[in-house]
């Protein structure tokens, strides 16, 4: 078994200096809205922000995994970071415990679609849910179960509006409306929009802001993860602000 390995002592301070690991899984019933490229665009941009992050993927079709291997084969990125850990639903507690003892600050959990009773447990597990979903109707209302188990657990939680079509404001604000508004959920501060870039970052192993720096993905990766990192309490600065 693959274990989390350590982070040796006598590294850079990080922004939560002896503080217990902070678990933030990623879950959405509907397949396909964006849960694996939330889970390692967040985790590399924590790297990037000098935080010990890790990834554990209880999806059985190991998309973060492979990712992790694509990136082992990728020149000019530390390979060796994110660590990428896979495990079974069944099995996931003791990937935390272990993340936790070997000195993690931040560990992002990547899901299965349709996890309705993993879910229950990896909610109970987590101190934040993020609910990835694309503009669409009927992706937004598949986010209701999801937000329902954050709520029973008073777990706190918050929709990513993912894929949406950045000459379309009116859709998003739309989607926005319809998230905050009638079903009354929080949204994140940052929205995502389809940008190829992140299906080519994917593909080679990479998150957008390695792929491709200056481009409009990484700007949102960035503003996506300084909103995260505030609602977490964890940091002070606030960059981009969705104006739904
Ligand atoms: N913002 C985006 N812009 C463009 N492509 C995206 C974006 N987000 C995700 N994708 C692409 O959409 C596809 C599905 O994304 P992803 O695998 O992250 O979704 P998922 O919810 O994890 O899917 P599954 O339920 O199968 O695990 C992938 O090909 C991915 O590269
Ligand atoms: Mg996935």
């Amino acid at each position: 078994m693959r274990v989390f390995p350590p982070y040796p002592s006598g590294e850079k301070p990080t922004i939560t200096p002896n503080q217990p690991l902070v678990v933030v899984s990623v879950i959405a019933r509907k397949g396909g809205v964006g849960k694996s490229t939330v889970t390692i665009n967040l985790a590399t941009e924590a790297i990037k922000n000098g935080l010990k992050a890790g990834v554990l993927d209880l999806d059985p079709q190991a998309t973060a995994e492979t990712w992790a291997d694509e990136r082992e084969k990728s020149a000019n990125v530390d390979s060796s970071q994110p660590v990428v850990r896979g495990s079974k639903p069944s099995r996931f507690e003791m990937a935390i415990a272990e993340a936790d003892h070997s000195g993690y600050d931040i560990l992002f959990i990547d899901t299965p679609a349709n996890s309705t009773h993993a879910a229950t447990d990896i909610v109970k597990h987590s101190d934040y849910i993020l609910i990835p979903t694309t503009p669409g109707s009927f992706d937004i209302e598949a986010i209701k179960q999801t937000m329902r188990l954050a709520n029973e657990q008073e777990k706190p939680a918050a929709v990513v509006l993912n894929k949406c079509r950045h000459n379309a404001p009116i859709q998003t604000r739309n989607a926005a409306k319809k998230i905050t508004k009638d079903h009354h959920f929080p949204i994140a501060g940052e929205v995502i929009c389809n940008r190829k870039a992140f299906d080519d970052a994917n593909e080679k192993g990479l998150g957008v802001q390695e792929y491709a720096p200056r481009s409009k993905a990484a700007e949102e990766i960035a503003g996506l993860y300084n909103w995260l990192m505030i609602d977490l309490g964890l940091e002070a600065e606030h960059h981009a602000v969705l104006s739904a």
